[in-house]
């Protein structure tokens, strides 16, 4: 059930260039699974709607959630400036994650590319010990965030654009010239990797799922802000349409359109 409430913060830090850790103490972190996101709320009036960003790590132990995102705008860049002690506004979990329960002892492969890797991270540590996981993580260059922490629960294939570690290239081709085989992908990124996950998981005959980062505004189901166009028919509304944010932002990739 999503709340909306006051968190505070427990730690900020820039984990690298323009990537930052926040902690958040909530009341919500033992309801979080892999793949769901929380909308959190900018102060100023102009940024009045939320920004979703995926959940990480969540300890329900200590009722914390961890999230890890790029400064892109204003809002994030308001969020960097969060340190020990403020209050920001948070809501959530939101939305459908991964489905974990398929992955069980399976070989799954968790493919995340840029600031698509934090929920996979969360993937890889819900199924160690039930299912045989290799992650894939594209990064832009040298600055590869959560790396040792992905390293530290499966094994992990790096790809970077510049080529300064890993292959060369996209998080694809670290996967293709790897070649082991898999019985299922999770896949989070930016639309144009989704694509192309989509399609190797056609040519294996994998099932694959998919996070959608489609831009939202309420977060909520309500404005229709983040509508994506899929194959299936919304029973209520008779539309090739699904919502984001309520009904993802992870989708079975063959019912979604990526074009
Ligand atoms: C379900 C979901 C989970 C997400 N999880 C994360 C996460 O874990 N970490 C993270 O860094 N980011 C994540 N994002 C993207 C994040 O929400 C945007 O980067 C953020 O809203 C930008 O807000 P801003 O005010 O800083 O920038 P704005 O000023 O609103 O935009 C700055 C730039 O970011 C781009 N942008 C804005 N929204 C999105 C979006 N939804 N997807 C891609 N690009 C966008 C804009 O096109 C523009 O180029 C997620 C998005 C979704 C939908
Ligand atoms: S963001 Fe409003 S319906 Fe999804």
């Amino acid at each position: 059930m999503k709340r909306k409430e006051t968190a505070r913060v427990i730690s900020q830090e820039r984990i690298s260039g323009d990537i930052c850790s926040l902690v958040l103490s909530v009341t919500f972190a033992g309801d979080v699974s892999a793949g769901q996101f929380v909308s959190l709320f900018p102060h100023g009036k102009e940024k009045l709607l939320p920004r979703p960003i995926s959940v990480c790590a969540a300890d329900a132990a200590a009722g914390t959630i961890w999230l890890v995102y790029r400064v892109a705008g204003k809002g994030t860049k308001e969020f960097s400036q969060l340190i020990r002690g403020d209050e920001v506004e948070v809501m959530g979990p939101l939305g459908h994650g991964f489905p974990l329960e398929e992955a069980r002892g399976k070989r799954v492969l968790l493919i995340g590319g840029g600031i698509g890797i934090p929920p996979l991270l969360f993937c890889a540590k819900a199924l160690k010990g039930s299912a045989d996981v290799t992650a894939a993580a594209g990064y832009r260059s040298d600055s590869t965030y959560l790396l040792e922490e992905l390293e530290a629960l499966c094994d992990v294939l790096v790809s970077t654009d510049d080529g300064s570690m890993g292959v060369h290239g996209t998080v694809l081709d670290a996967v293709r010239a790897d070649g082991r085989k898999a019985d299922l992908i999770f896949a989070c990124g930016p639309r144009v990797m989704l694509r192309a996950v989509k399609e190797y998981a056609a040519e294996h005959g994998i099932r694959a799922y998919v996070s959608m980062e489609e831009r939202m505004a309420c977060g909520v189901g309500v404005c229709l802000g983040c509508v994506c166009t899929t194959t299936a028919e919304d029973a209520h509304s008779h539309v090739h349409n699904a919502r984001v944010c309520t009904e993802g932002p992870v989708f079975a990739a063959e019912e979604v359109d990526l074009s």
